[in-house]
């Protein structure tokens, strides 16, 4: 199957390393171009090295609330065109909704839910026909997650957005989905298994709820992005996407 992705332009938010990392990677794989963001200028140098010709990245914050208007700009200025882009932000801190406090909530909101749907209008805003719009979620989305009140509180609100959009933006013939990732082996996955100080242990309770016995490989989640953002995921629109191995229950 041919993606059609040859000479494409997508925005990759969070991606310097992780799931947007790996979605770039794919997308570049198959002909796209894209433009790399995140916080920190040497990881992002790092990737765009790594990619070639075929990236450029711009330190950005996705809670910044110039970051859409200099990404377009940046796919415009080099490439002259845009046609999509995965937005993808670090995650929010783990924890109870007992032991959140205001402030951690605020900046996740920020980040998180704020960034993400200000992305998503603005570089809505900007696509033509054949456009398209991933936004990377959680299985949260479906099913909380246990001590992590901030995504179970934010993603659910975050793939109604999305799906209001897509409801917005459909008429034009752009498309948004949503990937739910359960639990896929990036640096954040280690850092929240090593939280609770045996790592292996996590790792092992982990994998027992996941019916193919791992955790899923970066590349796994990047190729069913890549897929979803490319014209021959034509005619998905509005749907939430797990990618988990078959960890949700929930149909
Ligand atoms: N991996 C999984 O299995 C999994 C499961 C469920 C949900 N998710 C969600 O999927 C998203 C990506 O996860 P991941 O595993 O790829 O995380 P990751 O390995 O921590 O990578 C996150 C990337 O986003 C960048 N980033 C962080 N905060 C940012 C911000 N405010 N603005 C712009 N870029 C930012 C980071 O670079 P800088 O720090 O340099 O900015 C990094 O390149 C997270 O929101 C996570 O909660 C992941």
């Amino acid at each position: 199957m041919d993606l059609q992705l040859k000479d494409r332009v997508y925005v990759v938010t969070g991606g310097a390393r992780g799931l947007g990392r790996a979605t770039a990677d794919s997308l570049v794989a198959e002909g796209a171009r894209v433009v790399l963001s995140g916080r920190t200028a040497e990881s992002l140098t790092a990737a765009e090295q790594a990619l070639g010709e075929a990236a450029v990245s711009v330190v950005a914050d996705n809670a910044d609330p110039e970051t859409p208007r200099r990404l377009i700009a940046a796919a415009r200025d080099t490439w002259g065109r845009l046609d999509g882009a995965l937005i993808s932000v670090g995650g929010p801190p783990k924890g109870p909704v007992t032991g959140i406090d205001d402030n951690q909530w605020t900046a996740a909101f920020g980040s998180v839910f704020l960034g993400a749907v200000r992305l998503s209008r603005e570089l809505g805003k900007e696509l033509g026909a054949g456009g398209s719009l991933a936004l990377v979620l959680s299985s949260s989305v479906r099913a909380p997650l246990a001590d992590m009140a901030i995504s179970n509180g934010l993603r659910p609100g975050l793939a109604m957005v999305a799906k209001t959009l897509a409801e917005e933006l459909g008429p034009q013939g752009v498309r948004v989905n949503g990937l739910l990732p359960g639990r896929i082996g990036t640096e954040r996955v280690a850092e929240l298994d090593a939280a609770g100080g045996d790592p292996e242990a996590a790792r092992a309770a982990a994998i027992r709820t996941i019916p193919l016995g791992r955790y899923g490989e970066p590349e796994e989640f990047g190729r069913t992005a890549a897929f979803l953002l490319s014209p021959a995921a034509s005619f998905v629109n509005g749907a939430m996407v797990p990618v988990d191995g078959g960890m949700l229950r929930a149909l």
